[in-house]
């Protein structure tokens, strides 16, 4: 089935140690916890990703980016930080980073590290200073103090309600009120206050000096608020715009400010440190702002994420985006899964959301993985189509540790071993995220599938065993050995930034051709249809004699 073509592409884009090396990278997100365990504790540490480098090296990835990995009470999945510039010793030692920082370098892979702008954790030196200090103190003016309501103050300064649920203020001892957009841990910083911006330059710095290649930064669009003295509600915030940068807290135009500056402290390296925004805004055009080259220089685009596995919402998305990256002068990103959302082999197993906009599977989560009814073989098969149809886009793909075995979501966690606080603050609504973030399985048996020598923090399921890396290497049907010759086959056939669509015999086929011939054609109905002319270079499922199956992708070269 397969052919690998033997001559590497003219204009192959990105070499190593060259400033544009991220524009059609392939990132490989790594959440620390749960990938291998080298030590045997049950948490995945830095010397496991180490040790697994020859790993990543044969799935061909370019880059990886690595969540939190700092000390942390772990409130919010160690998206609540203690220190900017430490390693949580529950997870290594700033010696493990710099050994896991020269093994990915030297087998050819970039590194770039998650960093949390928006909120520091409550552990944090400065919140710990801001609750001494007291009442008006310039320690306090570093985070968003706010006198309650009420006779006494008893009341919160504002109704609001924070992402994971519950308040979004909550009262210290002195009888004032903090905000947290997040968890109650994760105090918001005051990006009006210079100390915030001077000590985020010096961790830009901290983390580049050691060789790190890029930041991927989170809720990048929450950074700069306007409070008024009277807040407002609760309801009139949701009634407030976001599409004219003047929300009072999300994606201001002020935040350009702060990426303005980054960039500088970025460009003083060689190459350029590159930087990627999670953004949640409300359209393309806003996005771009955060990707433009003189800021963040890149944006997740998250429309693949929220879609149905449907040809036409699919070839909007592409169009859409491919067209608002160039004028930004970025490349665009492609995502299905990461450590927020319910893996994309489980979605597409389950029915389509068609324009309903909720969170994809929460239902079937809350159900305990009942209701409605999961069709494993269709949400794989699905999974592994869409995957090859954005290995082939233009612009860079962010895969999720664990796709690349074809791995689901897990529903039946127990709830006392549940960790996320979305779980805790919305019970019975929100589901939580920790079923994207169970323990890979890398070997058939033993107590955690070989992701370590004790049970991992987070239970594995029985079904890991027959998607573990062990099960899959050998088998060159496997979905591990697919990204393989995916990863290998998309570095040789990388070429300019652009497509072109093709004419397709049914509106549920996609079909689009690279500069250089390389054509990708995607089959979204369920019937076979005729397969395109060319040479097949690889397929996301077995092909009938001259037929494109259902739900298959092809990569052909003419
Ligand atoms: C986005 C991260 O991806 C998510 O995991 C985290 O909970 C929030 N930001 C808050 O930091
Ligand atoms: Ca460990």
């Amino acid at each position: 089935m397969t052919t690998v073509i033997d001559s590497k592409a003219a204009d192959h884009p990105a070499e190593a140690g060259d400033a544009t090396w991220w524009r059609q990278a392939t990132v490989y997100q790594i959440y620390p916890r749960s990938f291998a365990d080298a030590n045997g504790d049950g948490i995945g540490d830095l010397s496991g990703i180490t040790s697994r480098v020859p790993y990543l090296k044969r799935l061909g990835v370019d880059a990886v980016w690595l969540s939190p990995f700092y000390p942390s009470a772990l409130a919010d999945g160690g998206y609540d930080v203690d220190d900017y510039r430490d390693v949580d010793p529950k997870i290594g030692t700033l010696d493990d980073f710099d050994e896991m920082v020269a093994a990915l370098h030297a087998a050819g892979i970039k590194l770039i590290v998650d960093i949390v702008p928006n909120h520091s954790s409550n552990r944090h030196v400065w919140f710990q200073q801001a609750l001494a200090a007291g009442k008006g103190s310039p320690e306090r003016d570093r985070y968003i103090f706010r006198d309650g309501l009420g006779e006494n103050g008893e009341l919160p300064p504002a109704d609001w309600t924070a992402m994971f649920g519950g308040p979004a203020w909550t009262q210290v001892d002195d009888g004032q009120w903090y905000l947290h957009l997040f968890a109650e841990e994760q105090p918001d910083f005051n990006w009006q206050n210079r100390d915030v911006r001077d000590d985020f330059l010096t961790t830009l710095r901290f983390w580049s000096d050691r060789g790190v290649d890029g930041f991927r930064v989170d809720v990048a669009h929450g950074c700069a608020k306007d409070l008024p003295d009277v807040l407002p509600s609760q309801a009139a915030l949701d009634a407030t715009p976001t599409t004219d940068g003047q929300h009072p807290l999300w994606d201001r135009n002020e935040v350009h400010d702060i990426y303005r500056e980054w960039r500088e402290v970025l460009n003083e390296y060689d190459p350029p440190r590159i930087a990627v925004a999670e953004a949640w805004v409300a359209s393309a055009e806003r996005r771009a702002r955060y990707a433009s080259p003189d800021e963040l220089g890149q944006a997740f685009n998250f429309d693949l994420l929220e879609a149905d596995f449907d040809a036409g919402q699919f070839l909007e998305i592409v169009s859409t985006n491919l067209a608002e990256a160039k004028i930004a002068g970025s490349s665009t990103t492609w995502v299905f899964s990461n450590h927020d959302v319910v893996r994309h082999a489980t979605r597409y197993g389950l029915p389509p959301l068609n324009g309903r906009d909720v969170k994809q599977g929460a239902d079937w989560l809350l159900s305990g993985g009942t209701t409605p009814e999961l069709d494993i073989v269709t949400g794989l098969r699905r999974a592994r189509a869409a995957s090859l149809f954005m290995l082939g886009l233009p612009g860079s793909a962010y895969l999720y540790q664990g796709e690349e075995l074809g791995l689901g979501e897990v529903a039946d966690i127990p709830a006392d071993q549940h960790q996320d606080p979305a779980f805790f603050h919305n019970p019975g609504v929100d589901p939580g995220r920790d079923g994207c973030r169970v323990p890979l399985p890398w070997t058939r048996s033993g107590d955690s599938f070989g992701f370590g020598s004790a049970e991992a923090h987070l239970p594995q399921p029985s079904w890991f065993a027959r998607l573990s890396v062990e099960a899959q290497d050998d088998d060159p049907a496997s979905t591990l050995n697919l990204y393989r010759r995916a990863l290998a086959l998309r570095d040789e056939l990388q070429t300019a930034e652009s497509l072109e669509w093709l004419e397709s015999e049914s509106a549920d086929v996609l079909h689009f051709r690279r500069p250089n011939g390389w054509e990708v054609v995607t089959n979204f109905g369920t019937e076979p249809i005729a397969l395109p002319e060319g040479e097949v270079l690889i397929s996301s499922g077995d092909l009938g004699d001259g037929m494109l199956p259902g739900e298959t992708t092809v990569w052909l070269k003419n």
